[in-house]
């Protein structure tokens, strides 16, 4: 972990266009010593900082297996930080301060199979987990992803897809419209019409889900409604935040700091919290 407060130079070494409006970038630290220290777990994030600008956590959507000389971030533009960061070239630098977060229970041992569910940029801290499966394959069992966009052109990563598909990863797409002159041969719907066809079972697997919190709640409500119990679904969730380290109280729900206690969550520890959070639906 770095400096809690203080926010480390990372240089941006690569952009990679996903769709009209997200990026992922590839940084490293400009301390080589502060790169080669810096430890994270999927589902963990950053506070990233466009100097001038503001902050803004991001999870890292890479995997610290694969590479870990270099970190990644996929972006959304939505607003102050995110726009700058989008003019920004390789060579230009941020400030980031992390890791932050518990991270998916990858090491829950007695759990062998996964069903991933993921809303638009929901993928990105659900790819780090793909790509630990890829990296120790043999310590899972069946791997599913059931993944939703807008329309095919918001689809992120769609050039690993046959990367994961040939890991032996069940990947299933879904659109909610497909524009007028595009190919489309995935399912037409909201991510939950893929429980029709998905091949996952509750015994013996672990749900992770990341996406808006409407599309969460009817994930969570579908899944209990097939016989998955809150204890093995687990969520991301997205909450307005400022330190990043349980200091200043913006991205509390009753008892819980989504910055430390989260951002993943026991669907069934959301239950017992005072405000209903995914609209309490197992409750
Ligand atoms: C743990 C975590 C992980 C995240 N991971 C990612 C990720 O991997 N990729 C990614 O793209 N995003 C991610 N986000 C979301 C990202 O942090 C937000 O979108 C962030 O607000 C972007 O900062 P910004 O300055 O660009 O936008 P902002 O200027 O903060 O504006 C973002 C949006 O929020 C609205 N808004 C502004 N102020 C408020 C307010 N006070 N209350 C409510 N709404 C307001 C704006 O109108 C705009 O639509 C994550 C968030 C969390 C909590
Ligand atoms: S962001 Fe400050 S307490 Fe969570």
């Amino acid at each position: 972990m770095l400096n809690p407060f203080k926010p480390e130079k990372a240089v941006i070494r690569e952009i990679i266009h996903e769709t009209a409006d997200t990026t992922t970038y590839t940084f490293s630290f400009s301390e080589a010593n502060l790169q080669k220290g810096f430890r994270y777990h999927p589902g963990q994030f950053n506070m990233l900082t466009i100097f001038g600008i503001g902050e803004a956590p991001i999870s890292i959507s890479s995997n610290n297996n694969m590479d870990s000389g270099v970190f990644q971030h996929t972006v959304r533009r939505v607003g102050n930080v995110t726009n700058a960061l989008a003019k920004m070239k390789v060579g230009d630098s941020v400030g980031i301060r992390g890791p932050y977060g518990t991270g998916w229970p990858l090491n829950v041992l007695e759990v062998k199979n996964l069903l991933l569910v993921a809303g638009g940029i929901g993928l990105a801290p659900l790819r780090p987990v793909i790509q630990e499966v890829m990296y120790r394959r043999q310590d899972f069992g069946q791997v599913e992803l059931l993944y939703g966009a807008r329309t095919p052109g918001e689809l992120l990563y769609t050039r690993e897809f046959e990367q994961w598909r040939q890991a032996g990863i069940i990947v299933r797409l879904t659109v909610d419209a497909v524009p007028e002159g595009v190919t489309w041969d995935g399912s037409v719907g909201v991510v939950t019409k893929l429980f029709d066809e998905m091949s996952s079972e509750p015994f013996d697997t672990l749900v992770f889900t990341c996406g808006p919190e409407i599309m969460m709640s009817f994930v969570v409500r579908g899944l209990v409604n097939r016989g998955f119990v809150p204890e093995q679904i687990y969520v991301s969730l997205e909450r307005r935040m400022n330190c990043g380290v349980k200091k200043c109280g913006k991205c509390q729900i009753g008892p819980k700091f989504v910055c430390r206690d989260g951002p993943v969550f026991a669907y069934a520890e959301l239950l017992t919290l005072p405000e209903e959070v995914l609209g309490g639906v197992a409750g």
